[in-house]
């Protein structure tokens, strides 16, 4: 059994084929699959796919990076609305983006710490998204620290040495199809960090793995991940699957 801790595949890249895509994850063992955020026009659609896989498909709530704009602040609403009327198992996906866009970094940096203070509210795991944006993303971690902050740092593409820092700090290393990559540097990080810190994610649409590099991602994929990863530590697909599964169920506290 594996979970995919970071998953878009309510979005209208599926339009209708939603129910094959989870069935194909099924039959692939992925029978956990979390699902991140984007901001307040992919709440509905990601909900209704949560309510109707209730115990497979389970929502986070935040606003990700680059869809903070001149809006934020009723985006921000829209966010705490949903947290005082249902159930989410993290805050994600959020953090800083400066590589698409800088236009709006000050308001980046504030969402950003106000969705840790939720996240802290909320007694929440938070699912960062860092893209050129290693050191803003932790000095607000640092600005905003409380004992049991936890987390993941989503698709990570640091060194060995960062993801020990990130380590440190509370959070899990979460990898991806970029591990299945050439030249990624990312086998260096998997290998140097104790599996027990690792979660494993598609980040579908996005970042299909080897052998299927450039194609529409999905949740069922997460195999290659996992096998990507027994293979550089030099152990079995099912003790990768066993301690990742386990570590992602502690941290967001999965039934
Ligand atoms: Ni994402």
């Amino acid at each position: 059994m594996l979970t995919d801790t970071h998953s878009h595949i309510y979005s209208g890249e599926y339009n209708g084929e939603v129910d094959e895509v989870i069935k194909r994850a099924l039959e692939q063992g992925v029978t956990k699959i979390m699902l991140p955020n984007i901001d307040s026009s992919s709440i509905k659609m990601m909900l209704d796919l949560a309510d109707s896989y209730t115990g497979i498909c389970f929502p986070m709530i935040g606003i990700h990076p680059t869809s903070v704009k001149e809006d934020f602040k009723e985006e921000l609403e829209v966010v705490e609305f949903w947290l005082s009327k249902r159930k989410f198992y993290a805050i994600g996906e959020v953090g800083i983006d400066l590589y698409w866009d800088k236009t709006f970094r000050e308001e980046q940096e504030y969402v950003f710490s106000r969705q840790i203070q939720l996240a802290k509210q909320y007694d929440l795991p938070i699912s960062i998204h860092v893209r050129e944006s290693y050191e803003v993303v932790t000095d607000i971690i640092k600005k905003e620290y409380y004992p049991e902050m936890k987390g993941v740092f989503h698709c990570f593409s640091g060194t060995a040495e960062q993801a020990d820092h990130v380590i440190s700090m509370g959070f899990k290393i979460g990898i991806g199809g970029t591990v299945t990559f050439k030249n990624s540097g990312v086998d260096t990080v998997v290998q140097h960090v104790d599996l027990k810190n690792i979660i494993l994610e598609t980040d579908s649409p996005y970042l299909a793995p080897a052998p299927l590099r450039g194609k529409r991602n999905e949740s069922a994929n997460l195999t290659h991940i996992a096998h990507k990863v027994a293979q550089i530590k030099g152990i079995t697909l099912e003790e990768v699957a066993e301690t990742t599964t386990q570590t992602a169920s502690q941290l967001f506290v999965l039934p």
